[in-house]
Parts: C-alpha cells; structure tokens; sequence
C-alpha cells in the first residue's frame, strides 16, 4: 500500500517536473524518463525514509544513498587499517551498506567478546558471497558453512584425525623430520640469501599431506607439488580478490561476472578433481584391498569411514581436504614469513631466543614437547600474530537471525567482521603497539595468550575464539614454535649484503595479511 502511494505520488512529481524544465518535451521523452526518474526517486525516498526510522536503532553509518549505500565513499579495498580509521569517526560498531549487503564492524574488545562468546550462536553463522558458493559447492564444506546441524557434523568429523593432543603426539616427530631436512638444506646453500618461502612452503605441504594421505612431495621441483600449489594458488587470488565486489553488492550487475564465475568454477572442478584422484581415490582402493584388515593410518582414512558409516557424502569429503589446503598451510606459511622477517630486523631477539635455548634444553634439540619451557620463544610468536595478524578481521560472521549489538539492532544475514588487528594494535590498550617488543608478552601482557582456557584476553584474538575459533591452533602453534626454534638455533639470519632492513610492509587481500614481499634471508650456520 505504502509502495502505491509512494509510486502514484512519484507519478504526479515527475509529470510536474518534466513539465517545469521541459515544456515542450514530447511524449516519447516523457516516456524514457519516466521510468528512470521514477526508480531514482523511489529509491531516494525509499532510503531516506528507511534510514529515518530506524536510525535511532542500527548502528552508526555514514550517509548511504541508493543502490550503492557506502560502497562509493569506502571503495573495495576494505582492510583492517581503513575499518580501524572509521572506527574513530563511527565508534566500536558500525554498519556499511555496501550495495544490497550489511556490513557490521566490531573494533572493540567488550563487543568482540559479544560477537565471539555470549552470543556466539546468534553471530556462529559465515556469509558467502558468489564466489564462495562456487568454492563451497554452496556450502558442503566447513569454514564457510552456516552454523548448524551441517557445521556441527562436519567439525566434529575432522577433530578426531586432526584436531586432538593426540594427533599432535602422533605426528610430532614426523614434523620434526620435515623441519631436519629444511635445516639441511639451508646448510647447503652457501648464497648471498634465499627466498625462503618456497622452501618452508614445501615443508607445511609435506607436512599436512602426510598428515593427510600419509604422502609427501620430492621437491619443489615435483610435477604434484607444481600443480598442488599452482591450484591452489589460483583459487586464493580468485577467492581474495576485491575484483568481483560489485556483483557481488549488486544483485542486477551478477550477470557481468559470468566470465569470472566461470573462471572459479572450471578452476574448482580441475582442483578437487586434482585431490580426487591422485590422491583420495588412492587412499579407497588401498582400503577396498585391505577389507578388514585395513589399519587407519592418515586422516583421510577417518573421513572416508564416515562417509562409509553414511556420516557425509562423497563430495564432503573432497570438501574436507579442500578447507585443509586452504586454511591450514598459507596461514601457517604467512606467519612463518612474518616471524623470520622480524628476526632478521631484530638480531637482539635472534640472540636471546637462541640464549633460551641453550640454557633451558643444554645441547637437546628443540621438539614439540619442550616448547613449553621456552617463554621467550612463545613470546615472540605471539607478537607476530598480534602485529601481523595473519586473518586480521578474522573469517567473517553472520547472523542468521536479526539480533542486538551493544544496544544496537543488527539486521538478519549481516556481514559481521571482528577487527582482530585493531583490537591488537590499539594504542587504547597496548603500550607501543607499533614496535615489534616480544618482551610485552613476558612483561606489562605476561597473562595474554592467544586462548586461555575458559578466561579469554578478547583483545588478543589472533586465532578467534568460540564456536568458529580455528580448531588448527592445536597444531599451528606448535609447528610454528619448533620451526622458528630450529632455524634460530642452527642460523644467524641476516639480510643480504647492503640491505639494512627487510621490507616488512603487508598486503591484505579478502581475508588475508600477507607479507607483500618475500623475503630473502642469509643463513649462516652457526658452528656447533
Ligand atoms: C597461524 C596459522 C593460523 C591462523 C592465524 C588461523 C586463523 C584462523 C581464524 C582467524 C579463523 C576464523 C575464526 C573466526 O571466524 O572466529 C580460522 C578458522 C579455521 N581454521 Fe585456522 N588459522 C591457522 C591455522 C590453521 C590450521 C593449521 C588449520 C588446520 C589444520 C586451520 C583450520 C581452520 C578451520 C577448519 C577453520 C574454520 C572453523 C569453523 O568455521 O568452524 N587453521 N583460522
């Protein structure tokens, strides 16, 4: 009714302003016009009489205007730093409309904490957008599927093969191994620097693919590991990108990402069908042989038996592997960058974890169960995930039910985003944020953890916290220590000869802050 109104009151308007300006428009004007004119004034008071009454109950905003809402003043580029930057304007909630879709930002602890904790159920959903239905096949997966029955499933599906102390135990000294062999090489190239990344990167594959089907990789020069990494490579520019925003915002502008939609589907069926068949249909026919017999030995093991038990489908299990690829080893490869990167621009804090080392294990080599007795060690991981966190606004939130926030109304399906770098670089709440001080985490932050078992620091929430927390922390943390330890105590990293200092400047994609530039180091052995 209200639309009529509106739409016959627009009718008078235009015939009247046409007439105005235009005396002696002709029909045929008035007939082009008429439409568009309508549609832009209906939108128009559509929006301002939207925004008037509920302004008192969404959270701040700035001026949107139709169809586009925010998305012209904040551009596509919508990192952590420029989210922070508006928080100063907007306050510690604030709402964006980006063309169709809400965008909420949360840049303060108490909130977060709403967000992650109290009411982690109501905010426990994830949003996807066109891209990510093609990447999810609509949501079969896990890291992007709605919360419920699905999530709950598949979750705890994949803790039992790889989320659990057990699985840690069990696989420890094989990551040990893999790291030796890194170490070996290392020694070998007697170079002005490496671009180490490669290297390590081919160490985490080994590592979760072993993990995974008990199958690792010769080299880098190996034709699976090419096309493991290229495939996967692909599909983290195509998913990061803000290139497809638009679409994305404006349902009337999907049919021009048909070409990039297409793009994403043909990479995603070359990709699983890639996990496929060279390896999980390997792993079936191993057990089909073994019958009975068969003794679970990798994770995929455990997941096709689920699926076996009518648990999941086929296609989640390819799902399953697919989310391991994505979440667990870029992540875990970015962080590594980061710390060695600092490392070589602070040689202070080379020397006194190399100090820690020798005191605490006298001549043991580092392993997953000593960590523990190196404060100093864990201390500087920390401040690397705080100061370069490598998911800064997390993976995004939803809400699949309208919901309140801090006193605000948030409406159904909203994009809701925890600022996590903000809420660890804030001046408000850490002495010199900027600084890369690993000592904060022994002194003035000594009680901070990146999650602490039932009493949670939400200002420090580099791994998230709650239902959707990652459950990779577990092994993360722990490949990350002994690895950085490792090179540490066999290294003097240093930068190439007539370079002062390693570019240490981010680049930030969708979800990700990575370094923008990788890194070339000088290891020079240290003689035992
Ligand atoms: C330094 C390395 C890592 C960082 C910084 C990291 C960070 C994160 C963050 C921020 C989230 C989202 C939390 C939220 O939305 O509240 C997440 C989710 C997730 N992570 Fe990690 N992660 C890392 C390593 C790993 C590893 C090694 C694995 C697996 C082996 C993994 C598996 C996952 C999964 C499956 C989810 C989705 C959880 C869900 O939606 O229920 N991550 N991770």
């Amino acid at each position: 009714m209200a639309n009529l109104l509106v739409t016959s009151l627009l009718l008078l308007v235009n015939s009247l302003i046409i007439k105005w300006f235009f005396p002696q428009t002709t029909l045929v004007i008035s007939i082009i016009t008429f439409p568009l004119l309508a549609l832009f004034l209906y939108l128009l008071f559509h929006s301002l009489f939207s925004s008037s009454s509920k302004t008192t109950l969404l959270p701040p905003s700035p001026s949107s205007i139709p169809i586009l809402g925010n998305w012209h003043q904040v551009g596509n580029d919508l990192n952590h730093r420029l989210l922070a930057s508006m928080s100063h304007t907007y306050g510690p909630v604030f709402l964006l409309k980006l063309g169709s879709k809400n965008l909420v930002v949360v840049s303060d602890p108490e909130l977060a904490t709403q967000v992650l904790h109290t009411q982690g159920v109501e905010f426990g959903s994830r949003p996807r957008n066109v891209v990510f239905d093609v990447f999810t096949g609509n949501g079969q997966d896990m890291v992007f599927t709605v919360y419920g029955d699905h999530w709950r499933k598949m979750r705890r599906i994949m803790t039992l093969p790889f989320f659990t102390n057990k699985v840690v135990n069990h696989y420890s000294e094989m990551w040990e191994e893999e790291m030796e062999l890194v170490v070996d090489d290392l020694k070998r190239e007697r170079s002005r620097g490496v671009v180490v990344r490669k290297r390590l990167q081919l160490m985490l594959y080994n590592i979760m693919y072993r993990m995974m089907f008990d199958q690792k990789f010769e080299s880098v020069e190996d034709p699976l590991f090419i096309q493991a990494t290229r495939l996967n490579s692909e599909r983290s520019k195509l998913a990061q990108s803000f290139e497809y925003n638009y679409g994305d915002f404006i349902p009337l502008l999907r049919p021009f990402l048909r070409g990039y939609l297409n793009k994403c589907r043909d990479l995603q069926r070359t990709r699983l069908a890639f996990f496929n068949n060279h390896y999980v249909q390997q792993r079936r026919k191993m057990m089909a042989a073994n019958g009975e017999k068969h003794k679970i030995s990798c994770a995929i093991d455990h997941i096709i038996e689920a699926e076996m038990k009518g648990e999941i489908s086929e296609e989640n299990v390819l799902y399953i592997v697919e989310n391991i690829n994505v979440a667990a080893i870029e992540t875990t490869l970015w962080s590594m960058e980061w710390a060695i990167a600092e490392l070589v621009n602070h040689p202070q804090v080379q020397h006194k974890i190399r100090q820690e080392i020798t005191n605490v294990l006298k001549g043991n080599p580092i392993t997953e169960s000593n960590l523990q007795e190196l404060p100093y060690l864990q201390a500087t991981l920390k401040e690397t995930l705080r100061l370069h966190t490598p998911i800064p606004l997390l993976v995004p939130h939803m809400n699949l039910q309208e919901a309140k926030l801090g006193g605000f109304t948030i409406p159904k399906e909203s994009k809701v985003v925890v600022n996590a770098w903000w809420l660890a670089n804030n001046p408000k709440w850490w002495k010199n944020p900027q600084e890369f001080r690993p000592e904060r985490f022994l002194e003035e932050e000594c009680s901070t953890e990146a999650v602490a078992g039932g009493k949670v620091d939400f200002r420090y929430v580099p791994f998230g916290v709650g239902r959707r927390s990652c459950p990779g922390i577990i092994l993360a943390l722990p490949i990350l220590g002994v690895v950085i330890g490792k090179l540490v105590s066999n290294f003097e990293m240093t930068t190439p000869p007539g370079m002062e200092k390693i570019d240490v400047s981010g680049k930030e994609g969708q979800f990700s802050l990575h370094i923008a530039n990788h890194s070339t180091v000088v290891f020079n052995p240290i003689l035992a």
